[in-house]
């Protein structure tokens, strides 16, 4: 039988702590190594806690990012990097701005590139994954739709990064953040499935009783690609965590 371990904390602010504190881990022993940490990083509400933990970690305990390269799960399709709602601008304003880690190590899908280039620049992406050494962590919110990234119901398991269409329920979410539904883009670049159950660590958050029933189906229900957060059942080293509310739903 596939499963997948969870953990549940009293708050969001507990668990962002505790995982917070397995990442310093990871950067510092690779530090002393003298090699890159390489992390895939989320947006979302959902991160947040857990990025101003690292912030915290870097300027009152001297956490250094200076051997940790990042790669985003995704971005919007349309949007310039300054763009208020660009993910590349969410990840600056919310944790690269306040860290010491070096631009060129940065990485998000970008947002502009042209339709005809969008191919090479996803399989661009997976090689710079690849040539960092593959990703020693990956963090992932979940949406409504169950999806992990921007990997839609129909996902499949062997997908890696490349251009989807967003769901309805998904656009309908970020709609109050562009000022409304007509604002929000309709592609976007993710990584995909393989990409992320390619890495050696996932750390799945999820906060508070509106995502207890996507949680409970990724989690308890049948591996399927309209939940591609199930997939996440045969990965072998995935951790939920869960404040009390998003837990509400396990058996
Ligand atoms: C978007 C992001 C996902 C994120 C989801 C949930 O769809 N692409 O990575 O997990 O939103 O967002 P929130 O954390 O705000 O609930």
């Amino acid at each position: 039988m596939n499963s997948v371990s969870f953990r549940v904390f009293d708050s969001s602010d507990d668990a962002a702590r505790e995982l917070a504190a397995e990442v310093a881990e990871l950067i510092r022993s690779r530090a002393a190594e003298g090699r890159n940490a390489v992390l895939g990083l989320a947006t979302g509400n959902t991160p947040l806690p857990f990025y101003r933990e690292l912030i915290r970690l870097h300027q009152e305990e001297g956490l250094s990012f200076g051997n940790v390269i990042t790669f985003n799960l995704d971005e919007y399709l349309g949007l310039e990097r300054d763009h208020p709602e660009s993910y590349w601008t969410f990840m600056h304003r919310n944790l690269f701005d306040h860290l010491d880690i070096a631009p060129d190590n940065v990485n998000l899908p970008s947002g502009t590139v042209a339709d005809s280039e969008v191919a090479a620049h996803c399989a661009a992406y997976e090689d710079a994954i690849r040539e960092a050494g593959g990703l020693d962590f990956q963090l992932l919110g979940i949406g409504r739709t169950g999806h992990i990234g921007f990997n839609e119901p129909g996902s499949e398991k062997n997908s890696i990064t490349r251009r989807v269409h967003l769901d309805p329920v998904t656009r309908a979410d970020a709609a109050p953040a562009f000022g409304g539904l007509d604002n929000v883009p309709t592609y976007a670049i993710t990584m995909g499935c393989a990409t992320i159950l390619s890495a050696k660590r996932i750390a799945l958050l999820a906060w508070g009783d509106k995502k207890a029933s996507i949680v409970k189906a990724a989690i308890e229900g049948p591996i399927t690609d309209q939940i591609s957060a199930s997939f996440l059942q045969e990965h072998g080293n995935t951790t939920y965590f869960l404040d009390r509310g998003a837990a509400s739903l396990l058996a």
